[in-house]
Parts: structure tokens; C-alpha cells; sequence
């Protein structure tokens, strides 16, 4: 009732020809007096409406230009804010009202030949770029030590061996995918490449492994600045290299599958 007078007041003064101003005050006190509503109903329905999808868009782990001047932030912003969450919301509609809700990422991977198309695109590019963007960090490159250290250079002979090969896994993807370092079955160093949003935790992939380290090498990680050079971009990549949580990753996989 009080809601109808004011709209009804509302035109009276829209007739009368008051100012403009005068108008919006008085939309800006129909707002207020619908407003405490609203919260009460958000309020009443606080617990029963916390969201129940267990798959989290994680904020970025850094700002936007954090890892200037080797990927630049306009090229950051969009990936993230666009590419990545775009991948993220349609994972999340193509999973809907199916068994996949309650799931483990990793066990959809793990049966991903037996999903959708737009499961295994959307599911592969939510996760991958969060792998990815986690893979970096500002002030990064600074080389492998410890374990992983000694595991690189077991499996590749030396750093620069391996930095070699992961860079030209990247560079000869045709069209676009990614490269990863992985940990195989028997706890062996080894680099792959994927196409799309494939990754090798899919069932669907050519060697399957646990994921240390990756690249994105879909144009629209590197073309503002980059343009057609993805090896020039690839390059630039081993200065942001989050080497620690690699190293993590590493020592995480080894743990769970009981290597020595
Ligand atoms: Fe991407």
C-alpha cells in the first residue's frame, strides 16, 4: 500500500513538471523502502541458498599487469576475466542437473571420453587456465631446486635440456592447445603437448600424467603483444615461472603415488 502511494505520487509530481531531480530523489527513496525487503529475504534465505557448486572461479593470483613486461596486462585482464570465465560458466551449465555436480574434477577427466563435447572443452579450459595462471607468478624464472631439481635433470640429462624440449612441445603445437610437464605412472619426468582444452588427466589423452607445469598456447594468451611470435612469447614465459609451486606439485605427486 505504501509501495502504491508513492508510485501514484511518483506521477502526480511526473504531471506536474517538477524538475528531473526532484524525480530521482524520489526513485532513490522507492529504492530504499523496497530495498530492506530484499535483505530480509536474502537473510531468511542465507543458508539454504549458499551455492552448492563445489567448482570455485578462483581470483587471480596476482594483479592484472604483475607479469609486465613478459605478459602484458591487457592480455592478462582479457584472458582471465573473459576467456577463463567464460570456459568457467559454461563448464558449470553444461554440468547441470547431471552426476558431474558432486564430482572431483579429476574424476570427470578421469571418464571425460564418456561426456559431452561441451563438457570436456569447458571442463578442461576452466581448470587448465587455473593450472596455468598458478604455474606463474610476478618475479618468477628463477631456477628449479631440491627435488625437482635433481628430477629434471635425471629425466632430461639438465635444465637446459628440458627447458628446450618444453619450449618446443609449445612451439610445434599446431592450432591451439598447451604444454606440460607431467609426472608419469612411475614417478618419470616427462612433456607432452594437448590440443584445445584437452589435458593429460583426460582418459582421452595421448600420455596420461599428473600435471607440474604448463603453457597456454592458444593465440589469445600472447597475441596483443606477440602477434604471430609464439616463440618469442614462449620465451618470455620461463621469466614468470612460479618454480616453488611447481616444486610443490612435484613433491605433492611423488607423496600420492608413493614414489621414492
Ligand atoms: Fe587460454
Amino acid at each position: 500500500m505504501r509501495k502504491l502511494k508513492l508510485v501514484i505520487a511518483l506521477i502526480i509530481i511526473g504531471f506536474s513538471g517538477l524538475q528531473y531531480t526532484f524525480i530521482v530523489q524520489a526513485q532513490e527513496t522507492l529504492k530504499d523502502i523496497i530495498k530492506p525487503n530484499q535483505t530480509s529475504t536474502q537473510s531468511n534465505n542465507e543458508v539454504t541458498m549458499k551455492p552448492t557448486n563445489k567448482f570455485e572461479f578462483k581470483p587471480l593470483p596476482y594483479s592484472y599487469d604483475a607479469l609486465e613486461p613478459y605478459i602484458d596486462k591487457l592480455t592478462v585482464e582479457i584472458h582471465y576475466s573473459k576467456h577463463h570465465k567464460a570456459y568457467y560458466d559454461n563448464f558449470i551449465n553444461a554440468i547441470k542437473g547431471t552426476e558431474m555436480e558432486s564430482m572431483d574434477i579429476k574424476d570427470i577427466f578421469r571418464k571425460i571420453s564418456k561426456y559431452p563435447m561441451a563438457v570436456r572443452n569447458n571442463s578442461g579450459g576452466y581448470f587448465n587456465h587455473t593450472f596455468y595462471w598458478e604455474s606463474m607468478k610476478a618475479h618468477g624464472g628463477i631456477l628449479p631446486t631440491g627435488k625437482l631439481s635433481e628430477a629434471i635433470a635425471k629425466s632430461f640429462s639438465s635444465f637446459d635440456e628440458f627447458k628446450k624440449q618444453f619450449s618446443e612441445a609449445g612451439k610445434t603445437r599446431f592450432g591451439s592447445g598447451w604444454a606440460w610437464l607431467c609426472l608419469d605412472d612411475k614417478g618419470n619426468l616427462f612433456i607432452c603437448s594437448t590440443p584445445n582444452q584437452d589435458n593429460p588427466l583426460m582418459d582421452i589423452a595421448e600420455k596420461k600424467g599428473i600435471p607440474l607445469l604448463t603453457i597456454d598456447v592458444w593465440e589469445h594468451a600472447y597475441y596483443l603483444k606477440y602477434q604471430n611470435k609464439r616463440p618469442d612469447y614462449i620465451d618470455a614465459f620461463w621469466n614468470v615461472v612460479n618454480w616453488e609451486e611447481v616444486a610443490r606439485r612435484y613433491e605433492n605427486a611423488v607423496n600420492a603415488m608413493g614414489v621414492k
